[in-house]
């Protein structure tokens, strides 16, 4: 482990792939971004089956990623898009990390480099793509990076791709009430779209279904009991 600054306190973990996780601290209680089992894994396990479901059925994918943190879900997603089209718009609350990555892609120097290069690497090696694929796609107007997301406020965009990966309920509990969840997600989802998140709890499966969500039965990574992916009008 490594220790970064403690404003926020932070602190880098290597997860079982080998790919980097990192553990926020709040109130006593330790939140890790990710599966300890495999932070790059965990992502392709779950995200990346959404995104393949939406690029199988929309030629344009209109993306919305709540909770950048590493951005391993955006390279996820410029992983699978190949000839598609890939419009993104990813919130993130933490000022150190939307400015680290809006540094790293463009090639300053950056407090998570190092990080974002290992990740980078990892990408690019399973995907057998170049790296430039990815820092052109995060430099150009079709990715944009916003600050911490009210799910209480309409943000008047719709997509047909929610990756929804923001903390636990213990952690960030504004995102997991039922009425909060059943409206944000009538007002964001397109006519037809893919869900995905890490959690599966009943608030959620409800809060789906009220939208016009039909869910995919899905084993979770490493483990887990189940995580949340779901179709409408699929
Ligand atoms: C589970 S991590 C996300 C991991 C990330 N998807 C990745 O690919 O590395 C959750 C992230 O959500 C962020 N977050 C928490 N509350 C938020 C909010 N209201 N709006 C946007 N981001 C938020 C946290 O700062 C944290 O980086």
């Amino acid at each position: 482990m490594t220790k970064t600054q403690s404003n926020p306190p932070f602190e880098i973990v290597i997860t079982k792939d080998g790919s980097p996780s990192l553990a926020f601290f709040k109130d006593g209680f330790s939140q890790m971004m990710h599966s300890s089992k495999g932070a790059f894994s965990e992502t392709e396990f779950v995200y990346g089956k959404a995104l393949d479901l939406a690029f199988e059925h929309f030629d344009s994918v209109q993306a919305l990623s709540v909770g950048l943190g590493f951005s391993y879900v955006e390279l996820t997603a410029v992983a699978r898009k190949k000839s598609k089209d890939l419009e993104m718009i990813s919130y993130e609350k933490e000022p150190r990390l939307r400015i680290a990555w809006t540094q790293f892609i463009n090639g300053a120097p950056s407090e998570f480099s190092e990080v974002y290069e290992k990740i980078l690497s990892m990408y690019c090696e399973h995907h057998k793509l170049e790296k430039e694929v990815f820092v052109d796609f995060f430099k150009s107007s079709k990715f944009q990076l916003k600050e911490a997301l009210d799910i209480n406020t309409p943000i008047n965009s719709t997509f047909n791709c929610i990756l929804f990966d923001p903390f636990c309920s213990k952690f960030s509990p504004e995102f997991w009430t039922e009425n909060g969840l059943t409206d944000f997600l009538q007002s964001i989802s397109s006519d037809q779209c893919v869900f995905a998140t890490y959690a599966a709890t009943g608030a959620l499966s409800r809060s789906l279904k009220s939208a016009g969500f039909k869910k995919i039965k899905n084993k979770g990574f490493a483990g887990k009991r189940e995580f949340t992916l779901a179709i409408k009008n699929l």
